[in-house]
């Protein structure tokens, strides 16, 4: 049993973190320079439409990053002193991770839907730029914290 659980555990980890940083990328580097040139009518309402998406599986990956990590950190390695410092650096920017991702969903996310359907494209577009900023900060996190995840039994 304890030989399943670290290969299962451990792709559920990756898996999760590869959904909800991949998602950020693409969404960051590929899908906002090309909806740039389009109205903000056409450029908001798509974000609209692809926010409960995408946030969907940020909810889920936001779920199994814990329980994965913790299981990780408690089961396999006996707590958090023989597990290393990468797993204290990935800990700790985790939960800054989701705190953001927490605000951005019951703040700016709310009143970006709700700009879209007044069709209030300033505010809404104040609203996409708050979510941008995050999604910047959360993407240069989670880049950050795989690196460590990944390499830091190297170093850890
Ligand atoms: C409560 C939060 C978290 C805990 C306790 C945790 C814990 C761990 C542990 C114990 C490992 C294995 C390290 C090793 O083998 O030396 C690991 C690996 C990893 N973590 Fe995390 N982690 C957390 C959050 C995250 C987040 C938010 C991401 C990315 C967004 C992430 C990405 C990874 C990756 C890519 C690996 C390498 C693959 C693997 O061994 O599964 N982790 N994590």
């Amino acid at each position: 049993m304890d030989m399943l659980l670290f290969p299962v555990v451990s792709t559920l980890h990756t898996l999760a973190a590869v959904v909800w940083v991949g998602g950020m990328f693409f969404a960051h580097l590929i899908l906002r320079p090309t909806l740039m040139t389009e109205e903000p009518a056409t450029r908001l309402g798509v974000w609209s439409r692809i926010f409960p998406r995408f946030f969907a599986w940020v909810w889920i990956a936001v779920g199994i990053l814990p329980a994965s990590g913790y299981a990780m950190v408690f089961v396999d390695f006996g707590g958090f002193a023989a597990a290393g410092r990468h797993v204290e650096v990935m800990h700790g920017l985790s939960w800054v991770m989701t705190a953001l991702f927490v605000f951005l969903f019951f703040k700016p996310y709310p009143a970006l839907q709700a700009a879209v359907a007044n069709k209030d494209w300033a505010l809404g577009a104040k609203h996409l730029a708050t979510i941008r900023r995050i999604v910047t900060i959360n993407l240069s996190l989670g880049v950050l914290v795989i690196i460590a995840g990944v390499s830091g039994r190297f170093w850890g």
